[in-house]
C-alpha cells in the first residue's frame, strides 16, 4: 500500500480545476449516497485490463483508447452508444490484422464526464459566468441558474455510467462483436466511401482470413473469441469527490480500486507531482494514464513514474502523449530514451487530438484530420527509430456523422463545420475519419514489423 495513502488523503494536497459549490451541504450528501451505491466496475476487470497492457508495454499488443472529449446527459441513447461501439470494433478489427497482434479496446466512456478548462469564467456579451465543467458539474448553456455548479448532477452522471456499461457488456459479450459481422460493416462502409479504393486490399484480405478460418473450422459458433470481445472503460479522474465516493476496497486483494471505470488518467493540466489528482490515482490499483504535453519535462516524468508506479508494474502506467504534430519530434525521443535508460516499463500510446487544436476562421474550435495524422506517423516513426514500441492511440471519437474536424476523404471544410458539430466540447472524428486513421495506422503497424524483421503478412502486396 502506498504511504499514508487513503482515499482521501488527496484532500490535504493543492487541487486545481475544482468546481465551486456553492452549498457544500448538499454535495456532502451527494457524495454519501455515491458511497453507498454499488461499484460500476469491479476489481478483477481493472486486473484484467492492467494485463492487457503489461502485453502492450513489452510490445506484444496495442491500444485503441477512444470516445467523446465529454460525454453529455441530452445524447445518453442506445443508438449513439451502439454506433460508437460499431466503430471501435470496425477501428480494431484493421488493426488487429495489420498489427497481428491483439488490440486492447478501451473506451473513454460510461463516466468520462467531468472536463478541466483553461479559465475558470467564460464572459458573453459581457456577462461572465463560470465556465462550463462537463454535464456531471453542470450545464453548458450559457445563462447563471445553468453554470452553478449542481452536485446531483454527478447522481445522474453515476446513474447513466451504469447504463452505458451495462449495454457495453451486452454488446461485447452477446454476439453484437461477432468479427465477421464487424467486417462486413467494414466492407458496407467502404463500398459508399470515396477512400475504397486506397482501403480494398487490407479489407480483402482480411476477408479472405476469416473465410480460411471459416474452412478450418474456426467460426463464431465453434470459436467464443469470435463472437465476444473484452470492452474496457475510461475517464479523466478530474472531479476527486466523485472519485473518491466510488473507490473501494477488493475483497480478494484488500487493495483500494476506483470502481467509477477500469482505467482512469490524469490530464496534462492536473499532474503536478505533489497535488491532489497525483496522489488519489497512485494509491488506487486501477491501471492509470497520465497526459503528456509539451510543458512535461524528464524529470518531472521520471519523479511521476516513480511516485505513480514505484514498483515498475507493466500495465500500471500508460504515458499518453499530445505535443502536437509539430513538437513531437522535438519532445518525445527524449522522454523515450530516459525511461529506456531507467529501465521502466510503461504503455506509450499517442492522444493525436489536443495538441491539434485550431480556431477555424469560421469561429469553431476544429482539428485538421492531417494533422492528427502526422502527429501518429510522428510518434510511431520516434518509437521505430528509438527500438521502443508505439504502444496505440488515444482519439476523441464518436459514431455520428458529425461536422468536428476538418479534412479526411470527405474533405470537411472550415465552412462545413457549422452543419453538424455537434461537441460538448473539444472536436471529435465522425465514424468515417476515425475507420480511415485506423486504416492509415495499419499502415504504420506494418512499417514497425518491418523494422522489427518480422514476416509481414499484411498489405504486403502493394
Ligand atoms: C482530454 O483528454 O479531453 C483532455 C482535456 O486532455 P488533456 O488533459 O491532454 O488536455
Ligand atoms: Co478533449
Amino acid at each position: 500500500m502506498a504511504n499514508d495513502w487513503t482515499p482521501q488523503s488527496w484532500r490535504d494536497k493543492p487541487v486545481l480545476q475544482v468546481p465551486e459549490y456553492r452549498d457544500l451541504d448538499a454535495l456532502a450528501d451527494v457524495e454519501k449516497s455515491l458511497a453507498e451505491f454499488p461499484p460500476l466496475v469491479f476489481a478483477g476487470e481493472a486486473r484484467k485490463l492492467k494485463k492487457q497492457l503489461a502485453d502492450v508495454a513489452h510490445g506484444n499488443a496495442f491500444l485503441l483508447q477512444g470516445g467523446d472529449c465529454a460525454e453529455s446527459f441530452a445524447e445518453h441513447s442506445a443508438d449513439n452508444i451502439r454506433d460508437f461501439f460499431r466503430v471501435m470494433l470496425q477501428m480494431a478489427v484493421v488493426l488487429t490484422y495489420a498489427a497481428a497482434s491483439p488490440v486492447v479496446k478501451v473506451g473513454r466512456v460510461a463516466g468520462q464526464f467531468a472536463k478541466p478548462r483553461s479559465s475558470s469564467t467564460e464572459t458573453q456579451g459581457g456577462v461572465e459566468l463560470p465556465s462550463y465543467r462537463g454535464d456531471i458539474v453542470n450545464d453548458i448553456e450559457f445563462v447563471e441558474s445553468a453554470r452553478m455548479p449542481d452536485p446531483g448532477r454527478q447522481l445522474k452522471a453515476y446513474r447513466q455510467s451504469a447504463a452505458t456499461l451495462n449495454l457495453l457488456r451486452a454488446f461485447a459479450q452477446g454476439g453484437y462483436a461477432n468479427l465477421e459481422h464487424v467486417h462486413r460493416w467494414t466492407q458496407d462502409f467502404l463500398a459508399d466511401s470515396p477512400a475504397s479504393e486506397r482501403y480494398e486490399e487490407l479489407s480483402a484480405r482480411i476477408a479472405e482470413s476469416l473465410a480460411f478460418m471459416r474452412a478450418c473450422g474456426l467460426n463464431p459458433d465453434t470459436v467464443p473469441q469470435l463472437r465476444m470481445t473484452d470492452f474496457f472503460t475510461s475517464h479523466e479522474a478530474l472531479l476527486l469527490g466523485y472519485e473518491q465516493a466510488l473507490t473501494r476496497v477488493d475483497s480478494t486483494s484488500g487493495d483500494w480500486y476506483a470502481t467509477s471505470g477500469h482505467f482512469l488518467w490524469i490530464g496534462d493540466r492536473t499532474r503536478q507531482p505533489d497535488h491532489a489528482h497525483v496522489e488519489f490515482c497512485r494509491g488506487v490499483k486501477n491501471p492509470i494514464g497520465m497526459k503528456c504535453g509539451p510543458s512535461l519535462d524528464v524529470d518531472e516524468m521520471l519523479r511521476l513514474i516513480d511516485v505513480l508506479n514505484p514498483d515498475n508494474e507493466a500495465g500500471r502506467l500508460t504515458l499518453i502523449c499530445r505535443f502536437g504534430a509539430e513538437k513531437v519530434g522535438d519532445h518525445l525521443p527524449q522522454l523515450v530514451r530516459a525511461v529506456e535508460r531507467e529501465g521502466k516499463t510503461v504503455v506509450w500510446s499517442c492522444d493525436p487530438m489536443h495538441g491539434n487544436t485550431v480556431k477555424a476562421t469560421s469561429g469553431y474550435k476544429t482539428r485538421p484530420f492531417d494533422l492528427i495524422l502526422k502527429e501518429v506517423q510522428s510518434f510511431m516513426a520516434v518509437h521505430r527509430a528509438e527500438g521502443t514500441h508505439a504502444g496505440g492511440v488515444h482519439v476523441e471519437m464518436t459514431g455520428q456523422n458529425v461536422t468536428e474536424c476538418t479534412g479526411g476523404v470527405r474533405e470537411i471544410t472550415d465552412a462545413d463545420l457549422h452543419d453538424r458539430y455537434h461537441t460538448q466540447c473539444d472536436p471529435r472524428l465522425n465514424a468515417e475519419q476515425a475507420l480511415e486513421l485506423a486504416f492509415l495506422i495499419a499502415e504504420g503497424l506494418k512499417k514497425e514489423r518491418e523494422a522489427r524483421g518480422e514476416p509481414t503478412p499484411v498489405i504486403a502486396a502493394e
